[in-house]
């Protein structure tokens, strides 16, 4: 394709980042769509992109693909609608809000041949990126176990902001909803999927209005113990706890059978440690090394760069919309095993055929806790 690919944004904030980096990697953004006025006004100025509040007459603005920042748990309608107008599609995670939903979204992938993007930007920072290099050369053998975090500790003052707009998703949600920052890391670093997941919401306090919010899915921050299809195990924590990592909000550690790899939870987040037994090295000495990271580009760029290959290529790129609905799906079935007690509950396989059958009806809203 020899000009310049066009896009348009829906979501005036996070989705005002996307857009200057896309402008930043080459791209030309040339709609953009907010039903709240004055965030459009302000972004449509300043990105010098046509302003739309309906998203029907958005679609029909001349452009290659859309991005998604629009509310949380929203994406999946605009996004099929989108893909059936011939756009393709970069959607911010949430991919979708029920396994229904999640079904309807593989299949308009499929039908329509469009490019779908799942905007995970948690794998592309420098330190996961290091982690898969090091991983996949083999420094450390298999994935057995692994820890995963996606912490802010933020102030209890500045946590009543979510509660001051009871409608607003980021008070709607689960605790369990966001989790895709704490996992697709992992996914990435180790190439698996998750296939089971059991979970638990911390209660803020132990006052009984605390403990009973959080038996329904609302609390200080969500722990998972998720299978992956390998057989190794990831507990994964995010959330509000205090002892937020710096500067990238984001731990991995990876068990392999040879080694341990992790970024350090102390000083710079961004420092790699690697510790190889007495057993596996040449010297027969354990080697625990520590390495400093160079900077090099920053994770949204990396993701708006990878839609613009994937349009131009029609190649899948990596967190394609099957590892987007699966990563989706750990929260909703995270829910799900929350309110039976914390069991362990599977997480559909969709690229089956005769699994999307089962769950195509399936339109229990999973990114929501039940009201009292
Ligand atoms: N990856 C990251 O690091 C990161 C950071 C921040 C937000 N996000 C994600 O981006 C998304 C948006 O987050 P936010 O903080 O900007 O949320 P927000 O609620 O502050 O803003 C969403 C905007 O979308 C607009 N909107 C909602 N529905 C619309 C519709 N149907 N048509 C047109 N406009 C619509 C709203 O008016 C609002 O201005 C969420 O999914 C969030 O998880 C990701």
């Amino acid at each position: 394709m020899d000009r310049r690919l066009r896009v348009g944004v829906v979501g005036g904030r996070r989705g005002l980042t996307l857009a200057r980096e896309c402008q930043m990697v080459g791209m030309e953004v040339v709609a953009i769509c907010d039903l709240d006025r004055a965030r459009l006004s302000s972004a449509s100025s300043a990105l010098g992109a046509v302003p739309y509040q309906d998203y029907d007459a958005f679609l029909a603005h001349d452009m290659d693909g859309v991005i998604l920042a629009n509310f949380f748990d929203a994406h999946a309608p605009l996004a099929i609608k989108a893909l059936k107008a011939g756009k393709h599609v970069m959607s911010e995670t949430a991919a979708c809000k029920t396994v229904a939903e999640g079904v309807q979204l593989l299949r308009t992938v499929e039908q329509t041949g469009g490019v779908y993007l799942f905007a995970a930007n948690y794998p592309f920072k420098p330190h996961a990126r290091e982690l898969r290099r090091l991983y996949q050369a083999g420094e450390v053998g298999t994935f057995q176990y692994g820890e995963c975090e996606y912490l802010h500790g933020f102030s209890p003052d500045y946590l009543t902001h979510f509660g001051q707009e009871p409608r607003h998703w980021r008070s709607r949600v689960s605790s369990l909803a966001y989790c895709t920052h704490s996992i697709t890391p992992v996914m990435y670093v180790t190439d698996t999927l998750p296939t089971e997941v059991s979970a638990f919401v911390i209660p803020s306090d132990s006052s009984p209005e605390s403990l009973d919010a959080a038996r329904r899915g609302r609390g200080i921050a969500a722990v998972m113990l998720i299978r992956m299809d390998t057989g190794a195990f990831l507990k994964s924590l995010h959330g509000f706890l205090q002892g937020e990592q710096e500067p990238e909000t984001s731990w991995i550690r990876i068990h392999g059978s040879r080694g341990l790899i992790e970024n350090l939870r102390h000083g710079d987040s961004r420092r790699v440690r690697v510790r190889k037994e007495e057993w596996t090295t040449q010297s027969g000495q354990v080697e625990d090394t520590v390495r400093d990271l160079v900077w090099d580009r920053g994770d949204d760029a990396l993701v708006c760069e990878s839609f613009a290959r994937a349009m131009q290529t029609g190649e899948p790129p990596y967190f394609d919309v099957y590892r987007g609905v699966i990563a989706s799906l750990v929260g909703i079935c995270g829910l799900r095993s929350l309110l039976r007690g914390s069991v362990p509950v599977a997480i559909p396989d969709l690229r089956q055929e005769d699994v999307r059958h089962e769950y195509e009806s399936d339109d229990w809203n999973g990114l929501e806790g039940p009201p009292k």
